[in-house]
């Protein structure tokens, strides 16, 4: 890689002439030991001088130390230099220019852009493919400071593998399945459900009324799920916040990933002000009109400020953020069903499978690594046992690609110690009226994974005596478990399970309409 820097730095004030054999000397000094710690490369400060308040270095480098890192660690030994002896400050510094040309494993598909990159060009030489990079001189100094100028170049070569190999194939090896079951119907669930008016589409895009009829089964399910795996495993219920700032998003990665094939959020904004003339307008134009001004409204609320809960588990986090756990505290064990989470479907009206607002079931658990690798199998025979024996369903387990590697939108980043254990299984239920076993697609109605140390430092989350602290979890919506339940046994109560029919006393009879 080839970098050339030209950095300005602003001084309290000018530097006596009698300093400069001392910056001098500094940078020969720097200069000489950075060529000392490697052995290849050239560093080199080709040129420096000071006028006024400002003090202008010139910095080359071929692979070698890179001039905004030599920026920042001159930065404090200059600060020290100066500030004692002569009194003058070091107030910061800013790019004048910046280029980099890194060499590239291939060649771009198409040209693109990036943020804080003022101009990318992509050249051959000798038969290697390169690009130039100027970066943006108005980056902020705490950027530099936190890794974007290598992030920027790390950018262009993840762009263009994916101009090549398109996102990450999704990765899928069936591990268990519960082998034939008997079926009682091959029509579409959504439809079977629709026409007994079990549900009903809202006036809202891929959203639905669970009538008393789907809730008493909803109800059902969840009270399987506490006497199979939460009450013996020892799991309790909280709460988790549905409404995510930033600031959640970015821990978890989920920011990274957005509306790039995996996280496809619902924003969440707020009003400009609260002030009851502020919206007056808009209330007359209402009350006359009995429509939204929907432009006008726009104009008075924010930029997104976050969205609503997507992958359930992230707000979780904001609990243990920053703190360090009692030992007699782990393994936490909990699972939330508070509230529906929300997901932009994209295309079309899908049925009840494939919903904007879900019901979902999150469980949760944070130990060290062989806690949470234990918790993990225990919830997943549980999950198993639920499925297969007390709902009789035709389910089937695949090892896939984990779900906050899909949600963020990041290539595989595990180290190796985790490979082997981290990672997502789904539950997969069998739709006949989708055709073949073999061939159709099978529905996902849950998955259980193993996630290592992410969250817990993502969050900077630490645990007494410094155990290494991991977690793992798990989601399933009643919407899916039903429509796969009902997809294979049917409405008919007397083709129900023994085991599923002990949980409902008494079905609500669907309100009918004429
Ligand atoms: N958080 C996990 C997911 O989004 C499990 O619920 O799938
Ligand atoms: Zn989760």
């Amino acid at each position: 890689m080839k970098y050339y820097l030209e950095v300005q730095f602003t001084l309290s004030g000018p530097l006596p002439d009698e300093s400069k054999e001392e910056i001098e000397e500094l940078l020969k000094l720097f200069a000489e030991k950075t060529q000392e710690s490697r052995d290849k490369g050239e560093f080199e400060f080709t040129q420096w001088n000071t006028k006024d308040n400002k003090l202008d270095i010139t910095i080359s480098s071929i692979d070698s130390l890179t001039p905004h890192v030599a920026v920042l660690r001159l930065r404090k030994q200059l600060a020290a230099t100066l500030g004692k002896k002569y009194r003058v400050g070091l107030r910061g510094f800013n790019f004048v220019k910046y280029t980099i040309e890194t060499e590239l494993e291939d060649k771009p598909v198409k040209e693109f852009s990036l943020p804080l990159v003022n101009k990318l060009e992509f050249f051959e030489k000798e038969g290697k493919n390169y690009a130039k990079l100027d970066i943006d001189p108005e980056i902020e100094e705490d950027f530099v400071e936190k890794g974007a100028i290598e992030r920027i170049v790390r950018r262009v070569g993840e762009k263009i593998s994916k101009q090549h190999y398109g996102a990450k194939s999704e990765h899928h090896q069936i591990s268990w399945y519960s082998g034939e079951k008997k079926h009682f119907t091959d029509e579409n669930p959504t439809q079977l459900m629709q026409k007994a008016n079990w549900i009903q589409r809202t006036n809202y895009r891929n959203q639905w009324i669970l009538t008393p009829t789907l809730t008493t089964l909803a109800e059902a399910l969840k009270q399987i799920m506490v006497d199979y795996v939460y009450e013996p495993l020892g799991f309790n219920q909280m709460m988790i916040p549905k409404l995510v700032d930033w600031s959640i998003w970015l821990r978890s990665e989920h920011a990274e990933g957005i509306y790039q094939g995996g996280f496809e959020p619902y924003f969440v904004v707020q009003p400009n002000s609260a002030d009851p003339e502020y919206f007056e307008e808009i209330a007359d134009y209402i009350t006359i009109t009995k429509t939204i001004p929907s432009e006008k409204l726009a104009e008075k609320v924010s930029a997104p400020i976050g969205g609503l809960s997507y992958a359930q588990c992230p707000p979780f986090w904001s609990w243990l953020q920053g703190k360090t756990v009692a030992k007699e505290s782990l393994p936490i064990k909990v699972y939330d069903w508070s509230g529906p989470t929300y997901r932009y479907e994209s295309g079309s009206a899908y049925g009840f499978e494939r919903v904007d607002e879900l019901h979902r079931i999150e469980t949760l658990f944070i130990g060290s690594p062989e806690q949470t690798k234990e918790i993990g199998m225990q919830v997943k025979d549980k999950l198993r046992v639920i499925f297969e024996e007390v709902l009789d369903l035709e389910v089937r387990e695949a090892k896939v690609t984990p779900w906050w590697l899909q949600q963020s939108a990041h290539e595989d980043e595990m180290d190796s110690a985790e490979d082997l254990v981290v990672g997502t299984i789904d539950y997969e239920a069998y739709m006949p009226y989708r055709g073949k076993r073999e061939e159709s697609e099978w529905l996902e109605i849950q998955n259980i994974s193993i996630i290592g140390q992410k969250y817990p430092k993502g969050f900077s989350v630490k645990a007494e005596g410094n155990i290494e602290l991991w977690s793992g979890c798990g989601g399933g919506s009643f919407e899916r478990f039903l429509t796969a339940f009902v997809s294979q046994k049917g409405l008919d109560k007397n083709n129900w399970s023994e085991k599923f029919l002990k949980y409902i006393d008494k079905l609500p009879e669907p309100v009918k309409f004429h």
